[in-house]
């Protein structure tokens, strides 16, 4: 079918809306028709000199829609049904089975190639091929959902309520979902603990407003943009550090000695040693922010029974989790709408920017308006 898309044809190239032919939906897949799609930062890894996945490429990896068609040997899923897109897994490796889809040991393949496939590059069998009849990768974290229509892979369905307000709900599939899940999942943060959060973006706040349903008594949000902190604090951070190198006294102090648990969103290496430092002994810090460079770490700085901890979309399976987030939502305790800004998707390169510039938190595509 002829669908529309935003593609990326170079590193450095802004998206371009062009027609796309996509094939019908294969086995394990489901047509999606994109409703809105969350702007991750993760969508801008494929600009980055010798990533795996290649131009030209639809990235885009929160996609919400309503189903229109399923593949062969699909079942539990029929077109009607409105779906939250979330990350791809295979469900038969010994990860998927004991319930880690996240870590599941195809992950890289199926979600970052762009193709699905080993290396980068396509070969001219992918399922979407543009006006002059050359393909297009467009199996991104199993669904590539800046467009009209996805073929998103069915282990990546969430099916969600009809009355929702499904064109906001596509950030609960990836960033929403990693900042959550990584203190209700992975730190497993209690009632009375304390949760630093560097970086107050929308992984960051989404932690926050984690923490905050957790019952954290001290949930403290480092940011360097002075109107991230003070949402935070709206959202739930019970003090707010503006970023900088000397913060390890102040964040000691606010949480009496240390904290137990800090969760890293900027990638920068110099904020995570911050946040080994800041952990009190047997504290454990998360890492979620895509790499800037190497870390160097003295094995003294983890005396004392401190813990790092990677983590990918907060060990979630997505099928459970994000119910439980939708229904913390309806009850106004995790009011994850509050970092959306909605965008139509021929206004993507201002998306970005917005993105980038730190002015939109979470930008949300609309590919029908
Ligand atoms: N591991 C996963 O599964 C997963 C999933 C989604 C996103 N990510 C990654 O998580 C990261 C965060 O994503 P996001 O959408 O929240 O991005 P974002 O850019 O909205 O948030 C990052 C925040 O960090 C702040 N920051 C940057 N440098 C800082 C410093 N030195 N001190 C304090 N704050 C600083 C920025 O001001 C910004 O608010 C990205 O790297 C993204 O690729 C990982
Ligand atoms: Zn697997
Ligand atoms: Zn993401």
């Amino acid at each position: 079918m002829k669908i529309e898309a935003a593609v990326l044809r170079g590193a450095s190239a802004t998206y371009a809306i062009e027609p796309v032919e996509l094939a019908p939906p294969g086995p394990g897949q489901v047509l999606v028709r994109i409703v809105g799609a969350g702007f991750c930062h993760t969508d801008m890894l494929p600009r980055t000199p010798g990533f795996m996945a290649r131009p030209p490429l639809i990235t885009g990896h929160e996609g919400a829609g309503i189903v229109e068609e399923v593949g062969p040997g699909v079942t539990g899923i029929a077109p009607g049904a409105h779906v939250v897109l979330s990350f791809d897994s295979c469900g038969a490796c010994r990860n998927c089975l004991g319930g880690h889809p996240a870590y599941c040991e195809h992950f890289l393949r199926l979600n970052l190639t762009g193709s699905g496939r080993e290396g980068a590059g396509l070969d001219g069998d992918g399922p979407a091929t543009d006006r002059h009849g050359q393909p297009v990768a467009a199996r991104w974290f199993g669904q590539s959902s800046f467009a009209t229509h996805a073929l998103a892979s069915a282990r990546s369905i969430v099916e969600v309520d009809e009355d929702l307000p499904l064109e906001l709900l596509g950030p609960l599939g990836c960033g929403v979902q990693t900042g959550a899940g990584s203190i209700l999942l992975a730190l497993r943060a209690g009632a009375g603990s304390s949760v630093v959060v560097f970086g107050a973006g929308g992984v960051g706040l989404s932690a926050v407003m984690a923490a905050r349903v957790a019952g954290a008594a001290t949930i403290v949000a480092v940011d360097l943009h002075e109107s991230r902190l003070s949402l935070a604090r709206e959202l739930g951070a019970t003090a707010t550090v503006h970023g900088g190198d000397d913060i390890v006294a102040r964040l000691r102090e606010l949480t009496r000695g240390g904290t137990q648990y800090a969760l890293d969103t900027t990638g920068n290496p110099a904020v995570i040693s911050t946040a080994v430092d800041a952990l009190r002994p047997t504290g454990t810090v998360g890492l979620v922010g895509s790499p800037s460079r190497p870390l160097t770490l003295s094995p003294a700085a983890l005396t004392q029974g401190k813990n790092v901890k990677g983590i990918l979309e907060g060990d979630a399976v997505p099928q459970l989790f994000i119910p439980q987030l939708l229904e913390l939502w309806r009850q106004g305790r995790f009011p994850f709408d509050r970092l959306v800004r909605t965008y139509p998707l021929s206004a993507i390169n201002e998306a970005e920017r917005d993105s980038v510039a730190g002015t939109t938190i979470k930008p949300v595509l609309l590919p029908g308006s």
